[in-house]
């Protein structure tokens, strides 16, 4: 079969790589994709925008490609899965209409309070004025929320009501048209990506994430520095609540709307002393570290997963996985995540002993060169995690380019428990 995948991230390289290793899959059209792409067998990058639709279709049209599966979310929220459906062609991710669970922070709040889903407690604000009357009253730190996609930089924890008050009035100077309040959760954050044919949601691997710049999760928030999967301290308890009070029943709230969602659903929850759940946010899309760490420990063939996901035979389908841990570190660009230096050259991008994904990367094997804030994406398996994170050291110490900056901490949590 001929396939799609859509984006240019390192998430997107992990999918073209993944997808590569099925007997099922003969071409892989990477749009745009990027140089790491461009090295994977079967794949043929293509340079177009993924928010040209029309563009798009023809594109599928003429090469005859099967089906696809749609890397980030805007793209989604944009309503690529309606455009493709209302042509008869297949694309894994939800509609426009599902997509909102991660593009209106107020509709996925409001779902689940429909659904009974736990979260933190939250109000909704469309005026500057009421939002600062309600500050009055807060518990600090609070965390105010843009509603809408704002590329990770549309949360603040905000320790007091002048800083509250700041990113609101940023919020709406900023153009949104609604902003969150949300009551600050304690605990261990949890990424479970899962996925859903609109009947059944099975989740994947629980990883975690690490989301800002510094060590000891310290600084300002990043797309993400780096994961790890499994989680040893996630008990079958804990696993069972998220499907049970998380995963299923919101997958029955967005039911209950008519909505039927295919494709990925991302929890990403905090996880209580007492081992008890709760919501963060939802993602319409795979995470970006977090699916360079869980997929390669998949065993099952990912084009034949794809292919349930879409005729709808998930009940059907038993997910295998490797024996060990993987662990992924991001590799950044000097500034990231403010300004950073793109053009810089890199060398040692020779694959082993762990595997790179190239998430910012420009040129091909002859020279590269930066071109993204975060630039490659390095994971490394193995039988524990400390040895995982040693092939990620190990492969990242080849690696050279000016200001090159990854920490040196991530599974610090884990690897602390043990
Ligand atoms: P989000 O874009 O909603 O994932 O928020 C980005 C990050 O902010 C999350 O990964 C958390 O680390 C943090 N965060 C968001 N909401 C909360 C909350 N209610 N309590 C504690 N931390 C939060
Ligand atoms: N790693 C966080 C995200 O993909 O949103």
């Amino acid at each position: 079969m001929k396939v799609l995948v859509l984006g240019g991230g390192g998430r997107e390289h992990c999918l073209a790589w993944k997808l590569s290793q099925s007997p099922l899959v003969e071409t892989i059209f990477c749009v745009p994709g990027n140089g790491g792409t461009a090295t994977v067998p079967k794949v043929v990058n293509i340079a177009l925008d993924p928010l040209d639709f029309p563009a798009l279709v023809q594109l599928v049209q003429v090469q005859g490609i099967d089906w696809g599966i749609v890397g980030p979310e805007v793209p989604l929220a944009a309503g690529v899965v309606d455009y493709f459906q209302a042509r008869g062609l297949a694309l894994i991710g939800p509609t426009q209409q599902g997509a909102q669970i991660e593009s209106s922070k107020a509709w996925a709040k409001d779902l689940m309070a429909e659904a009974g889903v736990p979260t933190a407690k939250a109000g909704v604000f469309r005026e500057l004025a009421p939002a600062l009357a309600y500050l009055k009253q807060a518990i600090w730190p609070l965390v105010v929320k843009a509603d809408g996609l704002a590329q990770g930089k549309g949360v603040t924890i905000a320790p007091n009501y002048a800083e509250a008050a700041q990113a609101l009035t940023a919020c709406f100077a900023g153009g949104q048209t609604q902003v969150v309040l949300e009551d600050f959760l304690v605990g261990e954050e949890v990424s479970v990506l899962a996925l859903t044919d609109g009947r059944v949601v099975v989740p994947l691997l629980a990883a975690q994430d690490h989301k800002t710049i510094g060590e000891g999760d310290t600084g300002p928030n990043t797309g993400g520095m780096g994961a790890y999967a499994p989680l040893d301290w996630l008990t079958p308890a804990t696993l069972v609540k998220i499907q049970k009070l998380i995963l299923e029943p919101t997958l029955r709230g967005l039911q209950a709307r008519g909505i039927t969602y295919r494709g990925i659903l991302y929890a990403g929850l905090m996880i209580d002393a007492a081992g008890e759940p709760a919501v963060v946010e939802f993602n319409c899309r795979l995470g970006d570290p977090e699916t360079q760490a869980v997929l390669p420990l998949l065993q099952t063939d990912f084009a034949h997963v794809c292919k349930a996901i879409l005729d709808g035979t998930l009940d059907q389908l038993i997910l295998t996985w490797a024996n060990g841990y993987a662990a992924t570190v991001v590799v950044t660009a000097a500034g990231y995540p403010g300004v950073y230096a793109k053009g810089d050259p890199i060398t040692g991008l020779d694959q082993g002993p762990g595997l790179i994904f190239h998430a910012g990367t420009a040129g091909d094997a002859s020279s590269w060169t930066t071109q993204g804030g975060r630039v490659l994406a390095v994971t490394g398996l193995a039988k524990s995690l400390r040895a995982a994170l040693d092939v990620c050291h190990q492969t990242i110490a080849r690696v050279h380019f000016p200001g090159m900056y990854y920490r040196r901490d991530i599974g610090f949590k884990a690897l602390d428990r043990t």
